[in-house]
């Protein structure tokens, strides 16, 4: 299973799932990291774990659909079995998710399709909701908003804040990627229209994160 991780920032996520990879969870290899950010510390964690990473910056383009254009041929340059999206904060163009559909997946940190788009756990915290959690989602083009491959339940307290939220969650966000790029090289992850069957999780039963298995 050989994925490229497209990041923008801290890169908490690629670590976890590079840590998976090389303490051998996850058969295969993460063969390039982007960042459309050059200052992106996740850059500097794909270095620590060996791993190709590169800056490509958008200000060498003219739009964005050409930047994308490249960036789908620098990708399939690797051809990846998986496009995993681990805090890329870049609108996607059309182009881009039609050239990876099915082979293209992100995390969200809100139950979706509740609190789409940037500052999920602040608007979580802000509406009042007493559980917010993480998504992985096969990505369409609506944002944040594909087939839920899984999530994890978190409760929020009163006391809860932006910062400490966004914490608890990244915890859950740490265990439940890997898992399911696990499940994806595993070939146990079918879509069905909007509906994603997962072959022998255990969905729909307690405690509340019932589809974590090996993380
Ligand atoms: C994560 O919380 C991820 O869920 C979020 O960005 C953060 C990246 O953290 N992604 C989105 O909000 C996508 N809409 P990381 O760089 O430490 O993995």
């Amino acid at each position: 299973m050989d994925i490229v991780v497209l990041i923008s920032g801290r890169g908490s996520n690629l670590q976890a799932i590079a840590r998976a990879y090389s303490e051998g969870k996850i058969k295969g290899k993460i063969k390039l990291v982007i960042s459309n950010k050059e200052k992106a510390k996740g850059l500097k964690i794909a270095r620590e774990f060996g791993i190709k990473g590169e800056f490509i910056d958008p200000s060498a383009f003219k739009n964005r659909e050409e930047y994308d254009i490249h960036l789908v041929e620098r990708i399939k340059k690797e051809n990846p079995d998986l496009v995993v999206l681990a805090g890329y904060m870049r609108i996607l163009s059309d182009y881009f998710i039609e050239s990876f559909e099915g082979k293209l997946v992100n995390i969200h940190p809100s139950l979706t399709p509740a609190f789409k788009g940037l500052k999920a756990q602040k608007q979580a915290i802000d509406y009042g909701v007493k559980f917010s959690g993480c998504t992985v989602h096969f990505v369409t083009k609506d944002l944040d908003a594909g087939p839920v491959i899984v999530q994890a339940v978190v409760p929020v307290a009163l006391e809860d804040t932006e910062e400490s939220l966004t914490e608890k969650i990244l915890a859950y966000e740490h265990r439940v990627y890997p898992q399911v790029i696990k499940w994806i090289s595993e070939k146990r992850v079918r879509i069905s229209g909007r509906q994603v069957i997962v072959e022998g999780a255990r969905y729909g039963t307690l405690p509340v994160n019932p589809a974590l298995e090996d993380f």
